[in-house]
């Protein structure tokens, strides 16, 4: 049984330079193991995650996130059973959202300033598809 858990939070603001690294060595290292796929954006003030994989493996790790003190305010923005992986060539892909283009925001949001705590699951979910689609994402593995 294969589950999609999207989520977003807030870095924590004595969070050290260099967090967003460590926590993709973490990623690239443990995902695997846990046959977990998914995406990390990131900006300096929150991160978007979505996390794909088998529903145990995916709450676990989801229990585990929720509990580390780099981030805060977690909100389970999307969660539901799916079929098939979206993103089944990413052991954890990487995107920046400093990067994103507004034109590209404003499609899903209703002010030009990137804020997933006022964005549906569905929305955020198409945002980073439409990121992927257009290349941003890096750490394919
Ligand atoms: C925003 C965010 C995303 C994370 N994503 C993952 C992840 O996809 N996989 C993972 O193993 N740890 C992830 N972590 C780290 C975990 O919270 C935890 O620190 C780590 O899994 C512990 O790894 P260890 O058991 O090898 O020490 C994330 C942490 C944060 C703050």
């Amino acid at each position: 049984m294969l589950v999609r858990l999207l989520y977003a939070s807030h870095a924590a603001k004595e969070t050290p330079a260099g967090s967003i690294t460590a926590i993709m060595q973490q990623s690239h290292s443990n995902n695997p193991r846990q046959g977990i796929t998914g995406v990390l954006c990131h900006s300096e003030r929150l991160y978007l995650q979505v996390i794909e994989g088998g529903r145990d493996q995916v709450n676990a790790l989801y229990a585990k996130i929720l509990r580390d003190p780099r981030h805060t305010d977690a909100i389970l923005l999307h969660y539901e059973e799916i079929c098939e992986r979206r993103y089944s060539g990413w052991t954890m892909g990487q995107v920046n959202l400093n990067k994103l283009n507004p034109g590209t925001l404003l499609r899903y949001s209703a002010l030009p300033e990137f804020n997933p705590h006022a964005l549906s699951g569905k929305s955020s979910l198409a945002l980073i598809d439409e990121l992927m689609a257009a290349a941003s994402v890096l750490g394919r593995a």
